[in-house]
Protein backbone atom coordinates (compact mmCIF):
# COMPACT_ATOMS: atom_id res chain seq x y z
CA UNK A 1 0.00 0.00 0.00
CA UNK A 2 2.90 2.21 -1.06
CA UNK A 3 1.14 4.69 -3.06
CA UNK A 4 -1.66 5.29 -0.33
CA UNK A 5 -2.41 8.78 -0.13
CA UNK A 6 -1.17 11.14 2.82
CA UNK A 7 -1.78 14.67 3.92
CA UNK A 8 0.43 17.08 2.59
CA UNK A 9 1.22 18.77 6.19
CA UNK A 10 0.40 18.49 9.60
CA UNK A 11 -2.23 22.01 9.58
CA UNK A 12 -4.04 20.42 6.41
CA UNK A 13 -4.57 17.63 8.39
CA UNK A 14 -5.52 19.17 11.79
CA UNK A 15 -7.79 21.27 9.69
CA UNK A 16 -9.37 18.52 7.85
CA UNK A 17 -10.06 16.74 11.61
CA UNK A 18 -11.53 19.96 13.00
CA UNK A 19 -13.76 20.46 10.03
CA UNK A 20 -15.04 16.71 10.14
CA UNK A 21 -15.79 17.21 13.60
CA UNK A 22 -17.17 21.38 13.38
CA UNK A 23 -20.47 20.93 11.62
CA UNK A 24 -24.02 21.08 12.06
CA UNK A 25 -23.57 19.63 15.45
CA UNK A 26 -21.81 22.88 16.57
CA UNK A 27 -24.33 25.04 15.51
CA UNK A 28 -27.38 23.67 14.87
CA UNK A 29 -27.88 20.76 16.99
CA UNK A 30 -25.55 22.30 20.03
CA UNK A 31 -27.66 25.56 20.29
CA UNK A 32 -31.01 23.85 20.90
CA UNK A 33 -29.78 20.95 22.78
CA UNK A 34 -28.05 23.42 25.07
CA UNK A 35 -31.23 25.60 25.26
CA UNK A 36 -33.60 22.52 26.54
CA UNK A 37 -30.92 21.36 28.43
CA UNK A 38 -30.23 24.56 30.94
CA UNK A 39 -27.23 25.84 28.93
CA UNK A 40 -24.25 26.39 31.62
CA UNK A 41 -25.22 23.37 33.22
CA UNK A 42 -25.34 21.22 30.19
CA UNK A 43 -22.25 23.00 28.32
CA UNK A 44 -20.00 22.08 31.97
CA UNK A 45 -21.12 18.56 31.70
CA UNK A 46 -20.57 18.07 28.12
CA UNK A 47 -17.00 19.84 28.19
CA UNK A 48 -16.18 16.95 30.81
CA UNK A 49 -17.76 14.34 28.15
CA UNK A 50 -15.56 15.49 25.40
CA UNK A 51 -11.78 15.51 27.25
CA UNK A 52 -12.81 12.39 29.39
CA UNK A 53 -14.36 10.22 27.29
CA UNK A 54 -14.21 12.04 23.70
CA UNK A 55 -10.47 12.66 23.76
CA UNK A 56 -8.81 9.46 24.14
CA UNK A 57 -11.48 8.07 21.67
CA UNK A 58 -9.48 10.33 19.33
CA UNK A 59 -6.44 9.25 20.38
CA UNK A 60 -7.41 5.94 19.86
CA UNK A 61 -9.11 6.62 16.17
CA UNK A 62 -6.28 7.98 15.22
CA UNK A 63 -3.97 5.45 16.35
CA UNK A 64 -5.68 2.36 15.08
CA UNK A 65 -6.06 3.97 11.52
CA UNK A 66 -2.21 5.27 11.18
CA UNK A 67 -1.56 1.98 12.50
CA UNK A 68 -3.72 0.10 9.92
CA UNK A 69 -2.69 2.43 6.88
CA UNK A 70 -6.05 0.37 5.37
CA UNK A 71 -9.46 1.48 5.27
CA UNK A 72 -11.71 0.53 8.54
CA UNK A 73 -12.01 -2.92 7.80
CA UNK A 74 -8.33 -3.31 7.95
CA UNK A 75 -7.99 -1.37 11.05
CA UNK A 76 -10.50 -3.41 12.63
CA UNK A 77 -8.87 -6.55 11.49
CA UNK A 78 -5.44 -5.41 12.03
CA UNK A 79 -4.62 -7.01 15.73
CA UNK A 80 -6.02 -10.66 14.68
CA UNK A 81 -6.13 -10.55 10.47
CA UNK A 82 -8.72 -12.76 9.22
CA UNK A 83 -11.58 -12.60 12.84
CA UNK A 84 -15.05 -11.55 12.62
CA UNK A 85 -13.52 -8.29 13.36
CA UNK A 86 -13.53 -6.76 10.34
CA UNK A 87 -17.38 -6.88 10.36
CA UNK A 88 -16.70 -3.75 12.47
CA UNK A 89 -15.52 -2.23 9.96
CA UNK A 90 -18.16 -2.88 7.38
CA UNK A 91 -21.00 -1.48 10.45
CA UNK A 92 -18.83 1.92 10.54
CA UNK A 93 -18.97 1.94 7.00
CA UNK A 94 -22.52 1.56 6.92
CA UNK A 95 -23.46 3.96 9.80
CA UNK A 96 -21.63 6.31 7.94
CA UNK A 97 -23.69 6.19 4.91
CA UNK A 98 -26.91 6.51 7.36
CA UNK A 99 -25.58 9.91 8.92
CA UNK A 100 -25.14 10.87 5.17
CA UNK A 101 -28.42 10.09 4.11
CA UNK A 102 -30.04 12.82 6.68
CA UNK A 103 -27.46 14.95 7.87
CA UNK A 104 -26.99 15.57 3.94
CA UNK A 105 -31.08 16.72 4.06
CA UNK A 106 -30.50 18.88 7.10
CA UNK A 107 -27.26 20.35 5.38
CA UNK A 108 -29.60 21.00 2.08
CA UNK A 109 -31.93 22.83 3.87
CA UNK A 110 -28.78 25.30 5.14
CA UNK A 111 -27.70 25.26 1.88
CA UNK A 112 -31.51 26.63 0.73
CA UNK A 113 -31.25 29.15 3.59
CA UNK A 114 -27.57 30.85 2.16
CA UNK A 115 -29.26 31.27 -1.05
CA UNK A 116 -32.26 32.73 0.18
CA UNK A 117 -30.40 35.04 2.45
CA UNK A 118 -28.44 36.19 -0.37
CA UNK A 119 -30.50 36.79 -2.68
CA UNK A 120 -32.90 38.40 -0.21
CA UNK A 121 -36.33 36.26 -1.02
CA UNK A 122 -35.65 34.52 2.48
CA UNK A 123 -35.84 38.22 3.75
CA UNK A 124 -38.97 38.93 1.80
CA UNK A 125 -41.22 36.16 3.34
CA UNK A 126 -40.52 37.46 6.49
CA UNK A 127 -44.41 38.77 6.77
CA UNK A 128 -46.07 35.02 6.55
CA UNK A 129 -43.73 33.94 9.51
CA UNK A 130 -40.75 31.79 9.34
CA UNK A 131 -42.23 29.47 11.16
CA UNK A 132 -44.95 29.00 7.86
CA UNK A 133 -42.28 29.55 5.65
CA UNK A 134 -39.61 26.41 7.11
CA UNK A 135 -42.92 24.45 7.32
CA UNK A 136 -43.88 24.82 3.84
CA UNK A 137 -40.08 24.20 2.60
CA UNK A 138 -39.86 21.14 4.65
CA UNK A 139 -43.61 19.80 3.59
CA UNK A 140 -42.37 20.21 -0.39
CA UNK A 141 -41.84 17.14 -2.29
CA UNK A 142 -39.28 18.07 -4.34
CA UNK A 143 -37.40 20.92 -2.87
CA UNK A 144 -35.85 19.33 -0.26
CA UNK A 145 -34.17 16.77 -2.45
CA UNK A 146 -33.07 19.12 -4.91
CA UNK A 147 -30.70 21.03 -2.15
CA UNK A 148 -30.11 17.79 -0.32
CA UNK A 149 -28.56 16.25 -3.65
CA UNK A 150 -26.56 19.48 -4.78
CA UNK A 151 -24.68 19.40 -1.32
CA UNK A 152 -24.17 15.69 -1.95
CA UNK A 153 -22.44 16.58 -5.56
CA UNK A 154 -20.51 19.02 -3.75
CA UNK A 155 -18.83 16.81 -1.14
CA UNK A 156 -18.78 13.81 -3.94
CA UNK A 157 -16.94 16.02 -6.28
CA UNK A 158 -14.23 16.95 -3.24
CA UNK A 159 -14.17 13.74 -2.16
CA UNK A 160 -13.46 12.32 -5.67
CA UNK A 161 -10.75 14.98 -5.72
CA UNK A 162 -8.57 13.08 -3.22
CA UNK A 163 -7.17 13.24 0.11
CA UNK A 164 -4.60 16.65 -0.94
CA UNK A 165 -6.32 17.77 -3.69
CA UNK A 166 -10.06 17.77 -2.26
CA UNK A 167 -10.38 17.12 1.16
CA UNK A 168 -6.77 19.40 2.33
CA UNK A 169 -7.46 21.52 -0.33
CA UNK A 170 -11.07 22.38 0.73
CA UNK A 171 -10.65 22.66 4.45
CA UNK A 172 -7.26 24.50 4.10
CA UNK A 173 -9.90 27.19 3.00
CA UNK A 174 -12.43 27.09 4.24
CA UNK A 175 -11.71 26.31 7.87
CA UNK A 176 -9.92 29.38 8.60
CA UNK A 177 -13.22 31.61 6.85
CA UNK A 178 -15.62 29.50 9.11
CA UNK A 179 -13.36 30.80 12.19
CA UNK A 180 -13.20 34.04 10.99
CA UNK A 181 -17.38 34.38 10.27
CA UNK A 182 -18.22 33.16 13.77
CA UNK A 183 -16.14 35.14 15.46
CA UNK A 184 -17.27 38.10 13.99
CA UNK A 185 -21.01 37.08 14.83
CA UNK A 186 -20.28 36.58 18.11
CA UNK A 187 -18.51 39.81 18.59
CA UNK A 188 -21.74 41.46 17.23
CA UNK A 189 -23.94 39.54 19.43
CA UNK A 190 -22.43 39.97 22.81
CA UNK A 191 -22.56 43.92 21.98
CA UNK A 192 -26.47 43.57 21.63
CA UNK A 193 -28.34 45.54 24.64
CA UNK A 194 -29.70 42.77 27.09
CA UNK A 195 -26.84 40.30 25.38
CA UNK A 196 -25.63 39.83 29.48
CA UNK A 197 -28.47 37.57 29.87
CA UNK A 198 -28.01 35.24 26.90
CA UNK A 199 -24.26 35.16 27.69
CA UNK A 200 -25.22 33.86 31.57
CA UNK A 201 -27.21 31.20 30.23
CA UNK A 202 -24.32 29.66 28.15
CA UNK A 203 -22.24 30.13 30.95
CA UNK A 204 -23.76 30.22 34.35
CA UNK A 205 -24.48 26.66 35.73
CA UNK A 206 -27.07 26.26 37.19
CA UNK A 207 -25.32 23.82 39.74
CA UNK A 208 -28.88 21.53 40.09
CA UNK A 209 -29.01 20.30 36.42
CA UNK A 210 -25.88 18.44 37.04
CA UNK A 211 -28.59 15.71 39.11
CA UNK A 212 -30.32 15.15 36.11
CA UNK A 213 -29.42 11.99 34.80
CA UNK A 214 -30.87 13.22 31.27
CA UNK A 215 -28.87 16.29 31.18
CA UNK A 216 -25.81 13.81 31.31
CA UNK A 217 -26.93 11.74 28.31
CA UNK A 218 -27.73 14.71 26.74
CA UNK A 219 -24.43 15.98 27.01
CA UNK A 220 -22.71 12.79 26.02
CA UNK A 221 -24.75 12.16 23.34
CA UNK A 222 -23.88 15.60 22.16
CA UNK A 223 -19.94 14.96 22.54
CA UNK A 224 -20.10 12.27 20.90
CA UNK A 225 -22.09 13.76 17.44
CA UNK A 226 -20.22 17.33 17.43
CA UNK A 227 -16.53 15.19 18.18
CA UNK A 228 -18.01 13.08 14.98
CA UNK A 229 -16.48 9.89 16.98
CA UNK A 230 -17.35 5.86 16.60
CA UNK A 231 -18.06 6.03 12.73
CA UNK A 232 -14.46 5.60 11.93
CA UNK A 233 -14.05 9.26 10.38
CA UNK A 234 -10.97 10.06 12.55
CA UNK A 235 -9.73 6.75 11.98
CA UNK A 236 -9.91 6.56 8.33
CA UNK A 237 -7.94 10.28 7.95
CA UNK A 238 -5.46 9.27 10.67
CA UNK A 239 -5.19 6.16 8.02
CA UNK A 240 -3.52 9.01 5.65
CA UNK A 241 -1.21 10.63 8.49
CA UNK A 242 2.36 10.34 8.22
CA UNK A 243 4.24 9.01 11.13
CA UNK A 244 5.80 12.29 11.78
CA UNK A 245 2.80 14.36 12.99
CA UNK A 246 2.39 14.61 16.54
CA UNK A 247 -0.61 12.58 17.60
CA UNK A 248 -1.55 13.44 21.14
CA UNK A 249 -1.34 16.81 20.24
CA UNK A 250 -3.45 16.67 17.16
CA UNK A 251 -6.48 15.05 19.34
CA UNK A 252 -5.91 17.60 21.63
CA UNK A 253 -6.07 19.97 18.79
CA UNK A 254 -9.16 18.39 17.53
CA UNK A 255 -11.39 18.41 20.39
CA UNK A 256 -10.07 22.27 21.81
CA UNK A 257 -11.53 23.30 18.32
CA UNK A 258 -14.36 21.61 18.05
CA UNK A 259 -15.39 22.69 21.83
CA UNK A 260 -14.02 26.16 20.97
CA UNK A 261 -16.41 26.61 18.23
CA UNK A 262 -19.36 25.35 20.08
CA UNK A 263 -18.98 27.68 22.83
CA UNK A 264 -18.16 30.50 20.34
CA UNK A 265 -21.32 29.32 18.38
CA UNK A 266 -23.09 29.88 21.47
CA UNK A 267 -22.17 32.97 22.25
CA UNK A 268 -23.35 34.24 18.54
CA UNK A 269 -26.46 32.80 19.12
CA UNK A 270 -28.12 32.72 23.03
CA UNK A 271 -27.05 36.75 23.04
CA UNK A 272 -29.11 37.64 19.69
CA UNK A 273 -32.08 35.12 20.81
CA UNK A 274 -32.07 36.82 24.59
CA UNK A 275 -31.96 40.09 23.58
CA UNK A 276 -34.65 39.90 21.28
CA UNK A 277 -36.94 38.39 23.98
CA UNK A 278 -37.81 34.74 22.49
CA UNK A 279 -37.47 31.27 24.26
CA UNK A 280 -34.63 29.78 23.50
CA UNK A 281 -36.21 26.02 24.38
CA UNK A 282 -37.30 26.32 20.92
CA UNK A 283 -35.81 22.97 19.86
CA UNK A 284 -34.50 21.91 16.22
CA UNK A 285 -36.27 24.63 14.70
CA UNK A 286 -34.13 27.44 16.74
CA UNK A 287 -31.95 27.86 13.45
CA UNK A 288 -34.52 27.98 10.85
CA UNK A 289 -37.26 29.72 11.88
CA UNK A 290 -36.12 31.39 15.13
CA UNK A 291 -33.04 32.70 14.44
CA UNK A 292 -34.35 34.10 10.52
CA UNK A 293 -36.56 36.11 13.09
CA UNK A 294 -33.61 37.89 15.03
CA UNK A 295 -31.66 38.16 12.18
CA UNK A 296 -34.52 40.27 10.52
CA UNK A 297 -34.69 42.59 13.75
CA UNK A 298 -30.94 43.55 13.41
CA UNK A 299 -28.30 46.17 12.18
CA UNK A 300 -27.07 44.67 8.93
CA UNK A 301 -29.09 41.58 10.15
CA UNK A 302 -29.33 40.68 6.40
CA UNK A 303 -25.84 40.95 5.81
CA UNK A 304 -24.92 38.86 9.48
CA UNK A 305 -27.88 36.11 8.48
CA UNK A 306 -26.50 35.30 4.84
CA UNK A 307 -23.10 34.71 6.89
CA UNK A 308 -24.73 32.50 9.22
CA UNK A 309 -26.49 30.43 6.70
CA UNK A 310 -23.16 30.46 4.78
CA UNK A 311 -21.69 29.28 7.63
CA UNK A 312 -23.97 26.20 8.28
CA UNK A 313 -23.82 25.24 4.67
CA UNK A 314 -20.15 25.43 5.10
CA UNK A 315 -19.41 23.58 8.20
CA UNK A 316 -21.82 21.18 7.45
CA UNK A 317 -19.93 20.35 3.79
CA UNK A 318 -16.70 19.26 5.53
CA UNK A 319 -18.72 16.79 8.33
CA UNK A 320 -20.41 15.27 4.73
CA UNK A 321 -17.25 14.79 2.92
CA UNK A 322 -15.33 13.14 6.32
CA UNK A 323 -18.45 11.29 6.48
CA UNK A 324 -18.15 10.26 2.94
CA UNK A 325 -14.38 9.31 2.57
CA UNK A 326 -15.03 6.39 5.20
CA UNK A 327 -16.98 3.88 2.73
CA UNK A 328 -15.22 5.43 -0.25
CA UNK A 329 -11.89 4.16 1.31
CA UNK A 330 -13.58 1.13 1.64
CA UNK A 331 -14.72 0.25 -1.21
CA UNK A 332 -11.58 1.63 -3.37
CA UNK A 333 -9.13 -0.97 -1.12
CA UNK A 334 -11.98 -4.18 -0.88
CA UNK A 335 -13.52 -3.80 -4.34
CA UNK A 336 -10.24 -2.24 -6.71
CA UNK A 337 -12.59 0.69 -7.51
CA UNK A 338 -11.61 3.77 -8.73
CA UNK A 339 -12.01 6.69 -6.39
CA UNK A 340 -14.51 8.44 -8.90
CA UNK A 341 -16.30 5.42 -8.67
CA UNK A 342 -16.46 4.93 -5.29
CA UNK A 343 -17.38 8.15 -4.47
CA UNK A 344 -20.26 8.07 -7.31
CA UNK A 345 -21.73 5.02 -5.98
CA UNK A 346 -21.76 5.75 -2.84
CA UNK A 347 -23.18 9.71 -3.32
CA UNK A 348 -26.07 7.68 -5.54
CA UNK A 349 -26.72 5.59 -2.54
CA UNK A 350 -26.90 7.97 0.14
CA UNK A 351 -29.23 9.82 -2.10
CA UNK A 352 -31.48 7.40 -2.70
CA UNK A 353 -31.42 6.11 1.09
CA UNK A 354 -31.68 9.63 2.52
CA UNK A 355 -35.18 10.49 0.26
CA UNK A 356 -37.73 8.90 3.49
CA UNK A 357 -35.80 11.43 5.36
CA UNK A 358 -36.42 14.39 2.99
CA UNK A 359 -39.67 13.59 2.42
CA UNK A 360 -39.95 12.96 6.26
CA UNK A 361 -42.00 16.26 6.59
CA UNK A 362 -44.12 16.16 3.49
CA UNK A 363 -45.11 13.26 1.57
CA UNK A 364 -43.65 10.64 4.36
CA UNK A 365 -45.35 13.07 7.09
CA UNK A 366 -47.33 10.10 8.70
CA UNK A 367 -44.68 6.97 8.77
CA UNK A 368 -43.43 7.14 12.39
CA UNK A 369 -41.07 4.82 13.89
CA UNK A 370 -41.88 4.82 17.30
CA UNK A 371 -42.83 8.52 18.74
CA UNK A 372 -40.58 9.81 15.87
CA UNK A 373 -41.02 10.75 11.82
CA UNK A 374 -38.49 9.41 9.42
CA UNK A 375 -35.84 12.26 10.02
CA UNK A 376 -35.84 12.16 13.28
CA UNK A 377 -35.82 8.23 14.06
CA UNK A 378 -32.85 8.56 11.93
CA UNK A 379 -30.80 10.59 13.97
CA UNK A 380 -32.04 9.31 17.30
CA UNK A 381 -30.80 6.06 15.90
CA UNK A 382 -27.26 7.15 15.01
CA UNK A 383 -27.18 9.16 18.16
CA UNK A 384 -28.52 7.03 20.73
CA UNK A 385 -27.44 3.58 19.19
CA UNK A 386 -24.90 3.85 16.61
CA UNK A 387 -22.27 6.08 17.43
CA UNK A 388 -22.39 4.40 20.84
CA UNK A 389 -21.61 1.27 19.48
CA UNK A 390 -19.11 2.05 17.24
CA UNK A 391 -17.47 4.05 20.98
CA UNK A 392 -17.44 0.53 22.30
CA UNK A 393 -15.85 -1.16 18.96
CA UNK A 394 -13.45 1.47 18.65
CA UNK A 395 -12.36 0.98 22.35
CA UNK A 396 -12.66 -2.44 22.46
CA UNK A 397 -10.20 -2.97 19.91
CA UNK A 398 -7.34 -0.61 21.08
CA UNK A 399 -8.14 -1.19 24.88
CA UNK A 400 -8.33 -5.45 24.55
CA UNK A 401 -7.28 -6.61 21.21
CA UNK A 402 -3.88 -4.29 20.89
CA UNK A 403 -1.21 -5.76 22.90
CA UNK A 404 -0.46 -3.16 25.88
CA UNK A 405 2.61 -2.04 24.86
CA UNK A 406 1.59 -1.89 21.38
CA UNK A 407 -1.64 0.62 22.27
CA UNK A 408 0.63 2.63 24.05
CA UNK A 409 3.09 3.15 21.18
CA UNK A 410 0.71 4.00 18.61
CA UNK A 411 -0.83 6.36 21.14
CA UNK A 412 2.80 7.93 21.53
CA UNK A 413 1.43 8.94 25.31
CA UNK A 414 4.97 9.77 26.37
CA UNK A 415 4.67 9.97 30.59
CA UNK A 416 3.64 6.43 31.61
CA UNK A 417 0.63 8.05 33.87
CA UNK A 418 -1.12 9.38 31.00
CA UNK A 419 -0.59 6.11 28.69
CA UNK A 420 -1.92 4.42 31.50
CA UNK A 421 -5.08 6.41 32.43
CA UNK A 422 -5.65 6.21 28.26
CA UNK A 423 -5.87 2.75 28.22
CA UNK A 424 -7.66 2.09 31.58
CA UNK A 425 -10.71 4.71 29.72
CA UNK A 426 -10.51 2.58 26.93
CA UNK A 427 -10.63 -0.66 28.86
CA UNK A 428 -13.52 0.15 31.32
CA UNK A 429 -15.00 3.60 31.29
CA UNK A 430 -15.85 3.56 28.00
CA UNK A 431 -17.29 0.36 27.56
CA UNK A 432 -19.43 0.65 31.01
CA UNK A 433 -20.76 4.43 29.96
CA UNK A 434 -21.32 3.45 26.64
CA UNK A 435 -23.46 0.49 27.43
CA UNK A 436 -25.39 2.04 30.30
CA UNK A 437 -26.50 5.03 27.25
CA UNK A 438 -26.80 1.84 25.29
CA UNK A 439 -29.18 0.54 27.80
CA UNK A 440 -30.99 3.56 28.61
CA UNK A 441 -31.79 4.04 25.33
CA UNK A 442 -33.14 0.95 24.76
CA UNK A 443 -34.87 0.56 27.93
CA UNK A 444 -37.11 4.00 26.25
CA UNK A 445 -37.72 2.63 23.05
N1 LIG B 1 -19.30 16.12 13.94
C1 LIG B 1 -20.25 16.49 12.95
C2 LIG B 1 -21.05 17.69 13.43
O1 LIG B 1 -20.82 18.17 14.54
O2 LIG B 1 -21.92 18.14 12.71
C3 LIG B 1 -21.19 15.39 12.57
C4 LIG B 1 -20.59 14.03 12.46
C5 LIG B 1 -19.48 13.81 11.67
C6 LIG B 1 -21.16 12.99 13.16
C7 LIG B 1 -18.92 12.55 11.62
C8 LIG B 1 -20.63 11.72 13.10
C9 LIG B 1 -19.49 11.52 12.34
F1 LIG B 1 -18.98 10.30 12.28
Amino acid sequence: MSDREQWSSQSGFILATIGSAVGLGNIWRFSYVAGENGGGAFLVLYLIYVFVIGLPLVIAELALGRRAQGDAIAAFDGPAPGSRWRYAGVFVGAGAVLILSYYSVIAGWALKYFTGASLGHLWDTASEGYGRYFQSFISHTGEPVIWQAAMLIAAALVVAGGVRGGIETLNRFLMPLLAVIIIGLAVFAVTLPGAQRGIAFLLAPDWSAFARAEVHAAALGQAFFSLGIGMAVFLTYGSYMPRSFPLPRSAVAIAAGDSCFAIVAGLAIFPAVFSFGIDPTSGPELAFITLPQVFLQMPVGILLGAAFFFLLSAAALTSMVSLLEVPVAILVQRLAMSRRRATALVGTAVLVLGLPSALSFGLLSDVRIGRHGILDAADAAVSNFLLPIGGILIALTVGWRLSRQDAIAESELQHPWLANAWLWVLMLMVPLTLATILLQSASAL
